[in-house]
């Protein structure tokens, strides 16, 4: 059996402080179609090191805008943080399927999908804990969904995601070169469906004030 962790802070889960670098407030928005161009951004800014652990593959400019373009906002998740000035510097897929169709390892979820999430980090906002904190709300939404099982793929050489991945408890499984991960989640109660709904809400107040300031400052041509 793998670990039960409860989603919150990452080391309040452990009880432990992981580093002691000081990390900003990273608010994390669910994305909407609005949001669409600017992921295509997002990803097509990662240089070929980058597509290759984000995908597993260095996928060409073109896939990466069918991937984009096929992502259904009302079927999956998708979560972003968006900088001072507007620009979305991560973006965080989480994708629900049916639990036959992920590996199932040492996963012995009752529930009918398990949740597979995936995710990326502009290389200029890396190392501020904005990969922990995407991965921290996607696993609070899974629990709030009742899913209890949240699931990882990623290259066995990634170091930075099996850091993230180990210091979560995920159970992870390494083969040829790839890992997956486990999360597994307790059920939801009204303090983690209450967590959830604030950090989207304190979100996507930031959200509208970035994109107003972001509107206005093109229409007045005060934009540096
Ligand atoms: C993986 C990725 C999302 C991490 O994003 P990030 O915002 O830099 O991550 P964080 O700032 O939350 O830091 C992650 C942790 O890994 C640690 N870390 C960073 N590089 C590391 C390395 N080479 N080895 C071990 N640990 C490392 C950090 O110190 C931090 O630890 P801490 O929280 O205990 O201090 C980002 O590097 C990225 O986009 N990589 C390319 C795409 C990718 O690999 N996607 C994952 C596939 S699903």
């Amino acid at each position: 059996m793998f670990s039960t962790i409860l989603p919150g802070n990452l080391n309040r889960w452990l009880g432990k402080p992981s580093s002691n670098k000081p990390k900003r407030t990273v608010l994390v928005k669910q994305l909407e179609e609005r949001d669409r161009r600017r992921m295509l951004k997002h990803f097509l800014a990662l240089d070929d090191s980058d597509r290759l652990l984000r995908f597993g593959t260095v996928l060409p400019d073109e896939q990466i805008e069918a991937y984009v373009g096929r992502i259904d906002f009302s079927h999956d998740t998708v979560y972003g943080v968006y900088n001072r000035v507007f620009k979305l510097v991560a973006v965080g897929h989480l994708a629900f399927a049916p639990k036959d169709k992920i590996p199932a390892g040492p996963s012995s979820t009752t529930k009918d999908r398990i949740a597979e999430f995936g995710v990326s980090v502009s290389a200029s906002a890396r190392g501020l804990g904005i990969g922990s904190k995407l991965f921290e709300r996607a696993a609070i939404h899974c629990r709030n969904s009742d899913v209890d099982t949240l699931y990882m793929h990623y290259l066995s050489s990634n170091q930075t995601m099996m850091h993230i991945a180990k210091k979560a408890g995920m159970k992870i499984v390494r083969d040829r070169g790839e890992a997956d991960a486990y999360l597994r989640l307790l059920p939801p109660n009204p303090a983690s469906m209450l967590q959830e709904a604030i950090e989207e809400q304190v979100a996507t107040i930031d959200y509208n004030f970035k994109a107003n300031k972001r509107f206005a400052e093109k229409f007045f041509g005060t934009r540096r």
